[in-house]
């Protein structure tokens, strides 16, 4: 009998699901392995195929110490399929089915709901190792890079997460969909991934330091709602991605964090006050402050897009049918059902942002991008601590949810940050003072020049204050093996 907690490594795909008794989906995982691996090997990390990377890898689900450290050459990481250990007596959280017994199977009548949900939630994962391929070359620092890449590895294990779920529970389509995750490429014109900010490039290191702050709490929020599902399997995976999504965002902050650190430094040293004193700033060698800014309010509003329209039928569907949860369902004091509850929806009204109450039911997504919005304004504070540490006049903000939209009601309005709403005509004329431009594109990408010497770090970014697994400075988290 297998012992969920641990991972057996008996089959080629470590797991903790018994897979070496579950003789059919071991073989259509065997099957679709190939493929991932020379996906990995076409679309993963650019030139670092052959480097010793120090990784860690998941020997147990259990909360402490599911992690081995060692060095691993990437195309050989351990990917595998692992689930948080079954609740006993787990009951469904929420929608119609409330109290009723969380399904250990499809529930027929919700399963192309459950599918489509996964396939989108798979597709994310590949799309940002692609969107993130080229970054090696310039990482600021080996630290740096191995945390890229374990970024890139976990989430390349995240696919594998849907794709069990698609083999096990959803036969012959299961596995077509399996392999058109595997079709599908960030950014291509024929076959692009599904969500829009996953097609957006990741050009230099504080675009994937903001991507992973920003871009991957979605993915946490959409994880978080996930493990909620009355569909059990599927719960389970998602509380084990949760664990690990947790890194990509220490990341993330950490990464913004010593990038701002280093600027207000370097602006110390040279004795300039004005953070918009921007081109002695930059003659430094560092990211000014608006511009970091300026990224901010950029990744920040793609991640938001991702949550969807306001008011949404599907979203109201899912949580009816007891798919998928709110944050923290579990914890909610209230019916679970929303029969008669109402949540505020912004709405553009003559000319004003207003909220109004609507069916708590179909404000679903509203409600899940509130919730990431408090849980993303707390690094922003940390970052200002950072700045307010070294006696420079800046604060950091997240934009108003209506600036810079594509998807929703603020989709067909222009909004600057403060929330005002503009013509379009004082949008173009403002618009370069908000989001990054080509010339400051062009200035990042100068300073993007590689230091691969252990210990070292390129001037526009901060040392760490610790290491990966309390290693010392100099650690050569990367044994470089270059093609
Ligand atoms: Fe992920
Ligand atoms: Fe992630």
């Amino acid at each position: 009998m297998t012992d969920s907690m641990s991972v057996a490594y008996d089959t080629l795909i470590p797991n903790n699901v018994g897979l070496s008794s579950d003789k059919r989906v071991l073989k259509a995982l065997e099957r679709w392995h190939p493929g991932y691996i020379n996906w990995w090997n076409g679309m993963g990390p650019e030139g670092f195929q052959e480097s010793l990377v120090y990784l860690r890898t998941a020997i147990g689900v259990d909360p402490k110490g599911w992690a081995k450290f060692d060095y691993v050459k990437m195309p050989e990481y351990r990917w595998g399929v692992l689930l948080a250990p079954q609740v006993e007596d787990r009951r469904i959280p929420c929608g119609e089915h409330v109290g009723e017994p969380a399904w250990q199977e499809v529930p027929g009548e919700y399963r192309a709901m459950l599918r489509r949900l996964i396939v989108i939630q798979g597709d994310t994962e590949p799309a940002s190792v692609e969107q993130q391929r080229h970054l090696g070359k310039t990482a600021p620092s080996l630290y740096d890079m191995r945390n890229l890449f374990q970024v890139n590895v976990e989430e390349g294990r995240h696919l594998w997460a849907m794709v069990y779920l698609l083999h096990k529970y959803f036969g012959a389509d299961g596995r077509d969909e399996a392999d058109d995750l595997l079709r599908r490429q960030s950014g291509s014109e024929e076959a692009p991934r599904m969500l829009g900010a996953f097609n957006e490039s990741t050009p230099d290191w504080l675009s994937f330091f903001m991507f992973t702050y920003f871009t991957d709490r979605d993915g946490k929020m959409q994880l978080e709602s996930l493990a909620q599902s009355g569909f059990d399997p599927l719960s389970r995976t998602c509380r084990f991605m949760l664990t690990e999504e947790a890194h990509h965002m220490f990341v993330g902050e950490t990464g913004v964090g010593r990038v701002i650190q280093r600027t207000c430094e370097a602006m110390k040293e040279a004795g300039i006050e004005d953070p918009y004193d921007i081109d002695r700033i930059r003659d430094l060698g560092v990211i000014d402050l608006p511009t970091i800014q300026k990224k901010l309010n950029l990744h920040y509003t793609l991640s938001l897009d991702l949550f969807g329209s306001e008011i949404s039928t599907n979203a109201a569907n899912a949580f009816n049918a007891g798919i998928k949860g709110r944050y923290q369902e579990v914890k909610i004091a209230d019916d679970h059902r929303l029969t008669n509850a109402t949540y505020p929806v912004v709405q553009v009204v003559d000319g004003k942002i207003i909220r109004t109450e609507v069916p708590a039911l179909s404000a679903i997504n509203m409600r899940l991008r509130d919730d990431y919005t408090n849980d993303a304004a707390g690094g922003v504070g940390r970052w200002n601590t950072i700045i307010e540490k070294t006696g420079i006049k800046f604060e950091m903000k997240l934009p108003h949810g209506g600036f810079h939209r594509q998807i929703g009601v603020f989709g067909a309005v222009k909004i600057d940050p403060d929330g005002n709403l503009l013509t379009e005509a004082e949008w173009q004329a403002r618009k370069n003072e908000w989001l990054p431009t080509k010339a400051d594109g062009d200035f990042i990408q100068s300073l993007m020049k590689p230091q691969w010497e252990p210990g070292k770090y390129a001037g526009w970014i901060a040392p760490p204050r610790v290491g990966i697994d309390n290693k010392p400075g100099d650690f050569e988290y990367v044994q470089l093996h270059m093609a």
